[in-house]
């Protein structure tokens, strides 16, 4: 349960994504099942911190025992803000990769950044964002004349360009704000939904989650018809995810079926995520509410007043 770009870059690399299926409280990464599909092989474990809640870290660790060749890569590209008991990404894996892509609570368009304890992971992921360079343009005058730089390591060019990360230091500092605002309306929308057919996720008491979006689920053959009854009612709304091993890529190159990871593939055939966002004041969301209470809810009941052979599995 993911955006593709966290197993793309596997495949990219030639490595074999090996996709775990997730908690179907949390929706995170399950540790058990983590546990099950680690072999001699695995080079990388790679947690998601879905919308914004973060995965035990210490947990996960703590699952992969002895074997500290296994390097732990956290996904936070929704967990910028984010904690577990007091723990932000990055303090129990080898390094954590954030996005301040658009759609990000901090953003500056396009680009991320990662964060590592380790000095030689750190020099190699430099150089890999520069083409390989030992040495950046500026780096090459730091002794005061000209050194020569090498090529070590195939690289690409993937660097945060300056012009963008200027962006991002007055967003930093609003997070005092913007993270409450944000935790507003995500405890409205489950208070508002409490009790209903509507099924969420659950954000741990131990997790200050980034409330990077706002997913709810309905019965897969309701879903693409309440997005088409909310559009309607001009309200946004968008799907994160579908199961990222069943789609078509993923099925004709390693055959995954949807049957291998039924929380997820559940949990993606049926999700909708609402407009989550600083700024939505409190009539919008409202609106947003009661839109799904008057066509998405009736949608809901007519399916489960039909015969059992026609009602989703
Ligand atoms: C969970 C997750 N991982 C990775 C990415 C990739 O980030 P970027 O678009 O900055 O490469 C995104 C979103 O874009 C994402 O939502």
């Amino acid at each position: 349960m993911t955006f593709i770009a966290t197993s793309n870059i596997v495949d990219l690399v030639g490595g074999k994504p090996v996709f775990v299926d997730v908690d179907p409280v949390t929706l995170l990464m399950s540790i058990d099942k983590m546990k099950e599909a680690v072999t001699a092989s695995t080079k990388a474990v790679i947690p998601v911190h879905l919308y914004g809640q973060m995965l035990d870290m210490k947990a996960l660790k703590e699952a992969l025992g002895h074997r500290l060749d296994i390097v732990v890569i956290e996904d936070a590209a929704h967990c910028f803000e984010g904690n577990y008991a007091g723990e932000p990404p990055g303090r129990h894996s080898d390094v954590a990769v954030f996005s301040f892509y658009a759609t990000k609570n901090v953003t500056c368009g396009e680009g991320g950044a990662f964060i590592t304890n380790s000095p030689g992971l750190y020099e190699k992921m430099l150089q890999t964002r520069s083409h390989g360079m030992t040495a950046g343009a500026a780096d090459r005058y730091r002794k005061g004349t000209y050194q020569h730089w090498d090529m070590l390591r195939l690289g690409v060019k993937a660097n945060l360009p300056d012009l963008l990360a200027a962006l991002l230091p007055p967003q930093i500092e609003v997070i005092r704000v913007r993270l409450p605002f944000r935790e507003t309306l995500a405890v409205r929308y489950e208070e508002a939904f409490r009790g209903t057919a509507i099924r969420l996720a659950r954000v741990r008491p131990d997790v200050r989650s980034s409330r990077h979006l706002f997913a709810i689920h309905v019965p897969p053959s309701a879903r693409d018809q309440a997005i088409i009854r909310l559009n309607e009612r001009n309200v946004g709304v968008t799907v994160n995810y579908r199961s990222v091993p069943t789609l078509t890529y993923y099925t004709k190159k390693y055959g995954y079926r949807p049957g291998d990871f039924p929380v997820s593939y559940q949990w993606g055939e049926g999700t909708i995520s609402l407009p989550l966002y600083y700024g939505l004041s409190e009539a919008d969301q409202e609106y947003v509410i009661q839109s799904v209470k008057e066509t998405v809810l009736p949608l809901i009941e007519r399916l489960e007043a039909a015969p059992v052979g026609n009602r989703f599995e």
